[in-house]
């Protein structure tokens, strides 16, 4: 049978902390979809889901057993959808954990045969946000130890579309 996981998330933008989750299960599980979410408990996007997917396709082209979608409506359904009954999420520091707590037994009471589990990324990435890169890099501040240069290219192109 095929281990096949579901990493969901907003990904705007997919930050190194993303990356390293994904390469980590790239070498346990046979095949990740990574899932962006349309609907969201957050509204103010910098990308589009479509820009978001062409991004991480991008920053992830030397892994072969990945799959880039953009789903909408509730993530169990898209995990069932995709044969799948697994979620991956990333759990950085403890203040993510009452949501990702939370997120888990709720999508577990919405269907038992689902399973989140959690992986840290390397520690080098534990403070890192894609709303704190995105609050830096708009300030002016470097964020290039956090996000691939091809992801800078595009945050710095579309921040300062956004100051004019
Ligand atoms: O990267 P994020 O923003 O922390 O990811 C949150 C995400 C996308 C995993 C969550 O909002 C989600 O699962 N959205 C899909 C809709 C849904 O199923 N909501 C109920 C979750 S219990």
């Amino acid at each position: 049978m095929m281990n096949k996981v579901v990493y969901p998330g907003s990904f705007d933008p997919i930050t190194y902390g993303h990356i390293d989750i994904i390469k980590r299960a790239s070498k346990i599980f046979d095949y990740i979809v990574i899932g962006i979410a349309k609907d969201n408990n957050k509204t103010n996007f910098l990308f589009s889901e479509t820009e978001r997917k062409s991004l991480i396709k991008n920053s992830l082209s030397s892994i072969e057993n990945i799959e880039v979608k953009i789903f909408d409506g509730l993530l169990t359904d898209f995990v069932k959808q995709e044969n799948s009954n697994i979620i991956i999420r990333g759990l950085r520091v403890l203040s993510d954990f009452e949501y990702e707590f939370r997120m888990a037994l709720m999508n577990r009471k919405l269907d038992d045969e689902i399973t989140t589990m959690f992986m840290m990324p390397n520690e080098k990435y534990t403070h890192i946000s894609s709303s704190l890169i995105k609050e830096v890099a708009s300030l002016g501040g470097s964020v290039d130890d956090y996000v691939p240069s091809e992801i800078l290219v595009e945050l710095n192109k579309k921040l300062n579309e956004n100051s004019k």
